[in-house]
Formats: C-alpha cells, structure tokens, sequence
C-alpha cells in the first residue's frame, strides 16, 4: 500500500510574485483518512494537485523539493503513471467530466477502457461504484443532464472503478444538498475501511472531525499543524487561521468541558455527551 512523503515542498504559479506552498513536509501511512482544511487560497488545492503531479507536470512554475509516493518520485513521473495508484476528485465536477461520452456508464468505463482491463472486471468495477455513490439509476443518462450533486458523485464513482490506493477529493460536496453529503461521507468511509487512503479537502468541520484520523491546517501556503481532530480543534489560535471549530467543540469551550485523559475538547456529539458524563453535568443532548 501507498505510503506518501512530502520533504519540504515549495512551489510558485507561473507569473505570480508569491509561494502557494511554503517548504511544506509530512508523511501520510497508507489507509489514513486526511482531513485538510484552511481558509480560501490557503493553497489546498495547490497540495492535492501536487500529490498527483499535475503540479508541475501541467501546472509549470516554480518547484521545489519532493513528493513520493512509495518510492515513486511525483516530478519524475507522467500524471498517468501516478494516477495507477492515486486518483483525485477535482472542486468543480465539470473539470472531471470527458465530454465525449454520452451515458454516465460510458463515462465511467472511459478510465477502465484505457487501463485495458477484461470486460467482465470493467462491468464488475462500473456495477459497484455506480451503486455505492447510489447512481445506477442514471446509468443511460447523458452526464450533463445530471445535477451538480449527481455529477460530482459520478466523478467519484470514475476514481473509484480505477481502485487506486489513495483517493484525494477536493471538497467534493461543496455541490451537494446535506442528505448528497452524507452519502458521499458514507462511500468515502467505506473506501476508508477497505485499507485505501483518503485525502480530503473539506469545509464542513463536523464531517472532517467525525471521519479524519489526522487533520492538516494549511494557512497561506504554510503547514501550520498536522495533528488529531482533538488536538487542532482545541488550538486556541484556530480562528486567527480562519477556521472555525465544530460546534460540539465550541459548546465544550465555552462551557470548560474537556477530555480530562487527553486535555483536548470534544470534536463530536458523542465525545461531548462522553466528556459531560464523566463531569456529572447531566446535560441530555
Ligand atoms: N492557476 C493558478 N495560477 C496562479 N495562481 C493560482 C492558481 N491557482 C491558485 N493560485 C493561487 O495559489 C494560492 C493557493 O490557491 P489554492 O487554490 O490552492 O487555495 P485553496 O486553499 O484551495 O482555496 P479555496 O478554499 O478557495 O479552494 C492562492 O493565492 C491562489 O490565488
Ligand atoms: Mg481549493
């Protein structure tokens, strides 16, 4: 499995003055659920694109230090080797989509059919995904006549039929109504739970302290802290970065509440309702 390594990473857009990434370093163990949050143009994004090579195979600029995956230095390989074993679902589906094909089960196939895999593994690959992100209902459809929801969902269904070993999807529910968001949470658990890595770019605090293992904080291209739900919600300085902390983590704040073995606030209802008990405070949430 897919270990990644990241030894201060620094990088520039083509004709801009300023780093997007500022000498970031860190390691991932395969079969971890990421988290990466941070305000607008914290250089999210521009991270996720350079785990998977389009930065600086397409993305030019400035590049320096090294991203492996395995052994596999990123810079020295073609996105298409990489995406063997990474796929990346993009903020705006429309990126993802091929526009040539004319059935949301073509477009599914499309990266299957270019892996030269057997027919009876790419219907296999296409039946499952279309049924975990709960699609196969559109299958005939054109894929531009789905909703946003519908299209992200299938351009998560397109990465996961290729079985890579890390998945990174950059808030890939910013489409979606809440019940299309739990339900994207859901496969990506699942994905989780078969050993395969995620890496996700996400908005909604509560999701990514209920999912993540370990969330990263980026903050003007700076990695600011890499660490437990528990432990970057319970920065006290979390807001200067402009995030703020789910609201079970507020609620416990406000009121003293901690967890008295880690000293951490609670980053979910049921670590809240577990941090009350022990307290005696007989609050019935
Ligand atoms: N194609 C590009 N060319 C030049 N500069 C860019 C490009 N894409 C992003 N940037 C700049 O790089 C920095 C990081 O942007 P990035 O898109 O990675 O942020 P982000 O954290 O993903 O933000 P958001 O939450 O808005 O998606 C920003 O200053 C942004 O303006
Ligand atoms: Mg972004």
């Amino acid at each position: 499995m897919a270990e990644i390594k990241v030894e201060h990473l620094k990088y520039r857009y083509p004709l801009t003055k300023e780093l997007a990434l500022k000498d970031i370093s860190f390691s991932i163990k395969p079969g971890e659920f990421i988290g990466i949050i941070g305000e607008n143009n914290a250089g999210k994004s521009t991270l996720c694109q350079s785990l998977v090579g389009i930065i600086p195979s397409f993305y030019k600029g400035a590049y320096g230090g090294k991203v492996f995956i395995d052994t596999m230095e990123v810079a020295k390989l073609s996105v298409s080797d990489i995406c063997t074993k990474v796929g990346i679902v993009f903020q705006n589906p429309f990126n993802q989509v091929t526009g040539s094909k004319l059935t949301v089960y073509e477009e599914i196939a499309f990266g299957l059919e270019n892996m030269g895999l057997p027919r009876p593994e790419m219907i296999e690959r296409i039946d499952y995904s279309l049924n975990l992100l709960d699609i196969y209902k559109y299958k005939d459809r054109n894929p531009f006549d789905l909703s946003g929801g519908q299209m992200q969902r299938m351009a998560i269904a397109s990465i996961i039929a290729m079985r890579p070993e890390v998945i990174i999807l950059d808030e890939p529910t910013s489409q979606l109504d809440p019940q299309g968001s739990e339900e994207v949470f859901r496969a990506v658990q699942s994905l989780s739970q078969e050993g395969i890595t995620i890496i996700m770019v996400e908005h909604k605090m509560e999701k990514i302290a209920e999912y993540s293992d370990r969330v990263m904080l980026l903050n003007d291209g700076n990695l600011i802290a890499f660490d437990t739900p528990q432990k970057i919600f319970s920065m006290d300085d979390l807001e200067q970065y402009g995030v703020n902390a789910p609201t079970f983590t507020r609620i416990c704040k406000s009121l003293g509440i901690r967890n008295q073995s880690t000293d951490c606030y609670p980053v979910t209802l049921r670590e809240a309702k577990d941090a009350m008990h022990l307290l005696g405070k007989g609050i019935s949430l």
